[in-house]
């Protein structure tokens, strides 16, 4: 069933609803998907930022990781992810997993025009360049993410006199989904990945979480680092771009209230609710989270 040629399968067709070209949609959900449950870190800086907007985030557990498949099956998942999603009347669809927005967030772009479609690559490198500008950025993440050179070619655009370094470290998606983010087993991991990049004499000013799940594990990643060096994240400036986006199309919330926060997984609801709190930094149960089929 793999699709050749085309990165996205013809089979998936996504149909856009009639609202989402609609004027009135500052009431309409933002639509979030990550391959599991390290888009939630994502997902709190943008409730953080936009505490009345409705939330509607889908975990694709099911299929994770996306970090070791391959661009034809990345893509495949990322677009039955936003048909899902796109179910929920979104006014707004966030790629808060840097996998596919490595893989699909061009082509879901266009796809889904007139519909605003963020991914978190562009902002995590944005966010490097402000803290480090000419530096030398080490870039942590899944093996599609560094095979495909996303962080590469963004940081390029950014700041043509960066120098980058991009390392692949499936470990810590494991060590972060297993909530091992801290103690001697996360530290000798994570040292070893940064002795492995830094082994040709590379040095880094800034390491980037080029992975959702790392954030977790950002205060080991900071002290094997060291306190000269800048480690920073997606998540602050994807939020900030959300509500520049939101701002300008005139659709953000309107109420006052605090905005609804709905959860979808695709497998395993108990372990979203447990490991998906310490991503969101509060407790979750399976009853907050609801079982969907992509
Ligand atoms: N969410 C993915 C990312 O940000 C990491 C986990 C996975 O491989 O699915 O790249």
């Amino acid at each position: 069933m793999g699709c050749r040629g085309a990165i996205i399968p013809q089979k998936v067709t996504i149909r856009h609803n009639a609202r989402m070209t609609g004027t009135n949609s500052s009431s309409l959900p933002i639509g979030i998907f990550d391959s599991g449950v390290g888009g939630l870190t994502v997902l709190k800086a943008i409730r953080e930022t936009l505490p009345h907007e409705n939330l509607v985030y889908l975990g694709d557990t099911a299929r994770l990781p996306y970090g070791t498949k391959s661009p034809e099956s990345i893509a495949r998942y990322a677009t039955q992810a936003t048909a899902k999603l796109l179910l929920h009347d979104i006014k707004m669809l966030v790629i808060a997993c840097n996998t596919a927005s490595a893989v699909a967030l061009e082509v879901l772009q266009r796809q889904m025009a007139p519909l605003p479609v963020l991914g978190v690559v562009v902002p995590g490198a944005t966010a490097a360049v402000a803290a480090r500008p000419g530096g030398s950025h080490l870039v942590l993440a899944t093996e599609a993410t560094v095979r495909l050179g996303a962080y590469r070619r963004a940081i390029a655009a950014l700041d043509p006199g960066a120098r980058i370094k991009e390392k692949s470290c499936e470990m810590l998606v494991s060590l972060a989904e297993e909530g091992w983010t801290a103690g001697h087993i996360a530290e000798s991991i994570v040292q070893r990945y940064l002795d492995e990049a830094q082994a040709d004499g590379f040095k880094a000013d800034s390491i980037i979480l080029g992975c959702t799940h790392f954030p977790l594990l950002r205060d080991t990643i900071s002290a094997a680092a060291g306190p000269s060096v800048a480690v920073v994240d997606s998540a602050n400036t994807t939020a900030a771009v959300v509500q520049q986006t939101l701002r300008s199309a005139g659709s953000l919330s309107a109420v006052k209230h605090a905005g609804d926060l709905t959860l979808l997984a695709t497998d395993g609801i108990s372990r979203f609710a447990r490991v998906g709190g310490q991503f969101l930094g509060r407790a979750l149960s399976a009853e907050d989270v609801h079982l969907v089929d992509l």
